[in-house]
């Protein structure tokens, strides 16, 4: 059955900019209240004011994720602000571009502190607190195609989507009984400030983000997509949330098979390999 969004209210971190600021948007034209949560105040400012003109309410808290007691702040301030909260969307994150060998054990933790350990906490504390006052809901949280398949030097952060992936399907089995659903979501590449994020992170200036520019325009596509299928799965919960047909079945063959994702990678990396060394290879006179 249709699940109606009216009048329902929904947490969703990392709503500062990308796949988070497009969902809060495209929750609220579908009736629901949204508090936002990211570190960069100005940006969450917009998205707020952009939810208000759709006639509904929002807040925002500031601040980083993995904060102490953040999670129970975010559904402390949702309750008193709309009385309520009937979904969570756990979508902060960000990107690493280099090899296991060269990340150092910070930068191992760190990522999995953003990327799936303040996930984790916002989704069990959120659970608790449905539970407690006998309420359904549904939590989701923002994986990637990557977390069916990893690539060089993205390692650090498939793991983490591999992670959330592993944790929203068994947690949705243990409370399903309960009336509280879990989804994850898998987009794949996504036109966002992901990618100049991911260069920082990785110690290079976003300037040399690995923009999707080259990617083929069927393996690319815009937060909006995303977002639009977030709400159609708020309407209608399922377990997995996909907006590539195409990626979904290449992930399933890779799974299938491991050597033809091995073949699939040595392609791909010889495909970058030339094109690293024709760029520091000075050109003829
Ligand atoms: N873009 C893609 O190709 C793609 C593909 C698959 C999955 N995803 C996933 O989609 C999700 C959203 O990414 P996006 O593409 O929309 O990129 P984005 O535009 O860079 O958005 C990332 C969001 O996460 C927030 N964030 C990052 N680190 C944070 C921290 N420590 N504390 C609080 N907030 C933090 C950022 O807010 P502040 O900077 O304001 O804190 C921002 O709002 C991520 O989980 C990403 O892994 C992206």
């Amino acid at each position: 059955m249709r699940r109606d969004l009216h009048g329902k209210a929904i947490i969703i971190t990392g709503a500062s900019s990308g796949i988070g600021a497009a969902t809060a948007i495209r929750c609220a034209e579908a009736g629901m209240d949204v508090l936002l949560t990211g570190r960069r105040e100005d940006r969450l400012r917009e998205v707020t004011g952009q939810i208000e003109q759709c006639g509904r309410r929002a807040d925002l808290i500031v601040g980083d994720v993995t904060d102490p007691g953040m999670s129970g702040r975010l559904l402390d301030v949702a309750e008193q602000e709309f009385g309520r909260f009937d979904a969570v969307f756990a979508n902060a994150g960000y990107g690493m571009n280099k090899s296991v060998l060269d990340m150092t054990d910070e930068e191992w933790r760190r990522i999995f502190d953003v990327n799936f350990f303040a996930g984790i906490e916002l989704l069990r504390t959120a659970a608790r607190r449905l539970l407690d006052r006998d309420r359904p809901g549904h939590l989701l949280m923002c994986s990637s195609c990557l977390s069916k398949f990893s690539l060089p030097r993205h390692s650090a952060y498939a793991a983490t989507k591999a992670a959330q992936n592993a944790l929203c399907s068994a947690m949705r089995h243990e409370l399903r009984h309960h009336h509280i659903y879990v989804s994850s979501v898998h987009p794949i590449t996504t036109t966002t400030e992901f990618f100049q994020a991911s260069a920082r992170a990785s110690g290079r200036p976003p300037e040399q983000a690995m923009l999707p520019d080259h990617t083929p325009g069927l393996l690319v596509q815009r937060p909006e997509r995303v977002a639009r299928a977030v709400v159609r799965c708020l309407h209608r919960p399922c377990p997995e949330v996909w907006t590539s047909l195409l990626v979904r079945t290449i992930a399933g063959f890779m799974t299938i098979s491991p050597r033809f994702y091995d073949w699939a990678i040595r392609r791909q990396t010889a495909a970058e390999l030339r094109a690293e060394v024709q760029k520091d290879t000075p050109a003829e006179r």
